[in-house]
């Protein structure tokens, strides 16, 4: 399973980058905004910091306003992903920049409908929401097993990119389901290597290595 890093925040994405873990990274209008930059100069850093793609969301919301605002990211950088919500015209955005050769980033998809629709106008990634299901004690990683079923039925080749993780628990049940990315803030990623038990052995190590006073370098 792919990595993407859910942040616009320069520090962070090279932190996790030079780990090698990144494979791309995630920005929408909310996280751009926190970031407190311009969106143009912050993902094109972005874009030359990390080799994959990289989305940037259009804020238009009629189908020929998003389609000036993909063109005008898609300049950024090779490696842009546009980044256009699930709405009908959204849809017809994502058919006519898939079609000029554009990476296309469908979000904020809530249903299995929503995730067949963007692939047969050939979205490149697909982003069901988990969490923001979840919140309302529906289940998002359900969401995530019925896309993988729809996609692998037909071959679509859409990718899905499971977004709104909230917990490291969601980053390995996507990868049981088969998500092919999935995005997450920074903090999520690095609580994936926590464990009480890791904690507690390595103090207990660390205690016996003092004791006998054991010195490698
Ligand atoms: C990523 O593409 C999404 O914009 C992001 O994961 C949303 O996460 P949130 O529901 O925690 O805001």
């Amino acid at each position: 399973m792919k990595f993407f890093v859910d942040t616009a925040e320069i520090d962070d994405i090279k932190e996790l980058n030079a780990l090698g873990i990144v494979d791309g990274v995630t920005t929408n209008p909310s996280l751009i905004a926190k970031s407190g930059r311009d969106i143009i100069e912050v993902t094109k850093e972005i874009c030359s910091i990390v080799d994959g793609p990289v989305s940037a969301e259009v804020v238009a919301t009629e189908a020929d306003a998003m389609i000036a605002e993909g063109r005008e990211l898609a300049k950024i950088a090779d490696n842009i992903a546009v980044k256009v919500p699930l709405t009908w015209d959204g849809l017809k955005a994502c058919n006519v920049l898939t079609n000029e050769g554009n990476m296309v980033n469908v979000t904020l998809c809530f249903t299995a409908n929503q995730a067949l629709l963007a692939a047969k106008v050939g979205a490149t990634f697909i982003s069901p929401f988990i969490g923001r299901l979840d919140d309302l004690n529906l289940d998002g990683m359900e969401l995530i097993a019925d896309i993988r079923d729809i996609y692998d039925n037909y071959g679509y080749e859409t990718q899905i990119l499971a977004a709104s993780i909230r917990s490291a628990n969601h980053m390995s049940d996507c990868a049981k389901i088969g998500a092919d990315v999935a995005t997450a803030p920074p903090g999520v990623i690095k609580k994936m290597a926590d464990h009480v038990l890791t904690d507690k052995g390595l103090e207990a190590f660390l205690k016996d290595a003092a004791k006998a006073n054991i010195k490698i370098v």
